[in-house]
């Protein structure tokens, strides 16, 4: 399975998906690391790992379909047959999430469809979960469609909130649970068995 991944950020899910594959719990191949952000740490460190790396930014071009068709090309030039979105704070063009329908891929760190959407992401969601007062929060693995954090869902995994939590705390116990799930359920989606 070829992978492009899409990252605004930090690049910790970038890094923990390249580690199983290099441990081979992951069948898969990173083709292409992009990101609408050329300072996004995480892109950093792939290049520094020796990834190919693009970044895709869309005010670079007079409109939409234009940038649209730059990233459908880059895709086929490195042979991207699944887009694993991992801390990528954008919508990914119409034209790509209809020619990758059902493979294009996002984590979110709560039990969608509760916080999610526009804005949803970071310290705002534990802290919204944390004001709601939940007993339990988690990891949702999604698909992707033209709403944030929308489309169906593929697996989720949850662990309890606890009494002294912080949103930084939680923050910190969602994340290591992404490390391990998202790789878990790629491996699924690369050998067929979800
Ligand atoms: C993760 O919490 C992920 O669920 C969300 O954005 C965050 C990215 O973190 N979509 P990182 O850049 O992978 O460290």
């Amino acid at each position: 399975m070829n992978i492009a991944i899409f990252l605004s950020g930090r690049g910790s899910n970038f890094l923990s998906i390249s580690d199983s594959i290099k441990s081979g719990k992951l069948n898969a191949k990173i083709v292409l690391v992009g990101s609408n952000n050329a300072d996004a740490v995480g892109l950093q460190k792939a290049q520094e790992s020796g990834y190919n790396t693009q970044v895709f930014n869309r005010q670079e071009f007079g409109d939409g379909k234009k940038f649209a068709k730059f990233m459908d090309d880059e895709f086929s030039k490195f042979g991207v047959e699944y887009i694993v979105l991992a801390g990528y704070l954008r919508k990914m063009p119409p034209r790509i999430i209809e020619t990758y329908k059902d493979r294009i891929i996002n984590i979110h760190p709560a039990l969608l469809p509760k916080f999610g959407g526009k804005g949803m992401y970071g310290l705002h969601v534990h802290n919204s979960v944390l004001e709601a007062g939940e007993s339990e929060t988690g990891v949702t693995i999604h698909f992707v469609d033209n709403k944030y954090d929308n489309g169906n869902i593929i697996a989720q995994k949850s662990i309890p909130v606890l009494t002294d939590d912080t949103p930084e705390t939680l923050s910190a116990r969602v994340l290591e649970l992404e490390h391990s799930f998202y790789p878990e359920v790629l491996q699924k989606i690369a050998t067929n068995s979800l």
